[in-house]
């Protein structure tokens, strides 16, 4: 929660006589984000044009995707996209580099040399950092997937992983996204395509928060899922799933909302008020993976009108979490076209990112950068070139 609001909380609670929140579970003090440093802010980014305590993230571009694509590793081989990185997030999450296969790719190997590049990194330039993931059905080595290991062995394979992977950015990574995409799309548990959660039964999901918990009790927990915006089937499980665990004393600490959105279909509208329920609950929320994809015209280039329909969602986006008390990170999956995730999944698709493949700012840059400003960031006055964007 961010200083200002939480005093407001406090004051609101004590003049109604009221429990600030349901009893959470022991875990790390949520406003412990200090304002972005004058050093790392220049006036006109979009770091700088966030309120206090709030971060403004993005992916870290590597891994994926990207290594079937013609371009060197985006992360380390451009030097354009390192500086804007660094110039206009105040929270970095590493696209693909910690995930199961490229930080665990063989059985009790660990290769930590691209996560530990981004934390250097995010460390040099004041950032926050949120982990990404510790439990998911894809993304894992064949050496897991494909093998044969008793209960008793996966089991001890997983505490392994979370006790050496958080253990050794112990202190250094906020928030991690601890269960990713536990429920499909009717909010059923993925008996099937999760491995953990297949052989070794739901009660697995409290055993990986609670083994996170142990190897950084500072880092803030979270499940993260697609699909979960608006108030539906799915996020009620998650709703449920969470107030079960808070009830058992389960390190849980954060719900957040990946917010893949696409111009064809309507905004989450619910968004706010769903956020607003986890935050009742004692929790953080964050949006984690936010972009905003349309369907291009033949020429391949997204029309005024598209790119105003997109800026209105990432604007409507960033005010949801804005507007709630304990959203204070909100994460941009990708912040340029050059790099993004879209046009390799959805044929015909693309245009998701706030700055075109060049790095130009588009409406939704502005968009964003306005928001922030408006909900009290940009503590210095900006420069005359600040309204380019760059
Ligand atoms: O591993 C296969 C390989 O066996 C095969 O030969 C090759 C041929 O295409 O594909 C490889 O899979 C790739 C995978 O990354 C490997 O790391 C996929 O094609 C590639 O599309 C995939 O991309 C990543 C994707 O997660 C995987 O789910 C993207 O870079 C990454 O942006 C994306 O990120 C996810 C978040 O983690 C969770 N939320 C959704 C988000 C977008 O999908």
């Amino acid at each position: 929660m961010k200083p200002v609001r939480l005093i407001t909380a406090v004051l609101a609670a004590a003049a109604l006589s009221l429990p600030l929140a349901a009893p959470a579970a022991a875990g790390p003090s949520p406003d412990h984000r200090p304002p972005d440093h004058p050093r790392h802010s220049k006036p006109g980014t979009l770091r700088w044009a966030a309120p206090d305590g709030f971060v403004i993230g993005t992916a870290v571009a590597g891994g994926g995707h990207h290594e079937e694509q013609d371009y060197p590793d985006p992360f380390t081989s451009d030097r354009k996209y390192r500086k804007l990185l660094a110039r206009h997030f105040s929270s970095v999450s590493p696209e693909n580099q910690m995930k199961w296969e490229y930080i665990h790719p063989e059985r009790g190997e660990y290769d930590f040399g691209m996560a530990d590049s981004i934390v250097e990194f995010a460390e040099r330039n004041g950032q926050d950092v949120r982990g990404h993931t510790l439990f998911w059905h894809s993304q894992n080595p064949a050496w897991l997937e494909e093998g044969d290991f008793s209960d008793e062995e996966l089991r001890e394979i997983l505490h392994d992983h979370i006790t050496a992977v958080v253990g050794r950015y112990a202190g250094r990574i906020d928030q991690w996204d601890v269960a990713n995409e536990i429920f499909d799309e009717s909010g059923e548990l993925r008996t099937e395509d999760n491995i953990w959660i297949r052989e070794l039964g739901p009660e697995i999901i409290a055993d990986a928060f609670r083994w996170a918990h142990e190897a950084d009790p500072s880092a803030e927990l979270y499940f993260n899922d697609y699909g979960v915006e608006d108030v539906n089937a799915k996020s009620d499980a998650y709703y449920a799933l969470v107030q079960d665990l808070l009830a058992e004393g389960v390190p849980v600490h954060g719900f957040s909302a990946q917010v893949h959105l696409s111009t064809q279909y309507g905004f989450p509208g619910s968004l706010q008020e769903n956020l607003r329920r986890f935050d009742d609950l004692g929790l953080g929320t964050a949006l984690t993976e936010v972009d905003v994809r349309m369907r291009l015209p033949e020429s391949g280039v997204a029309t005024p009108e598209q790119l105003e329909q997109q800026s209105d969602y990432y604007e409507q986006a960033l005010s949801a979490c804005l507007n709630v008390e304990g959203c204070d990170s909100f994460t941009i999956w990708g912040f340029t076209d050059k790099y993004s995730w879209v046009p390799v999944f959805f044929e015909g698709e693309g245009s998701a990112t706030i700055m075109d493949g060049r790095f130009t700012p588009k409406p939704a840059y502005f968009a964003l950068r306005s928001t922030l400003l408006e909900a009290g960031g940009g503590g210095r006055p900006a420069p005359p070139w600040a309204g380019r964007g760059r």
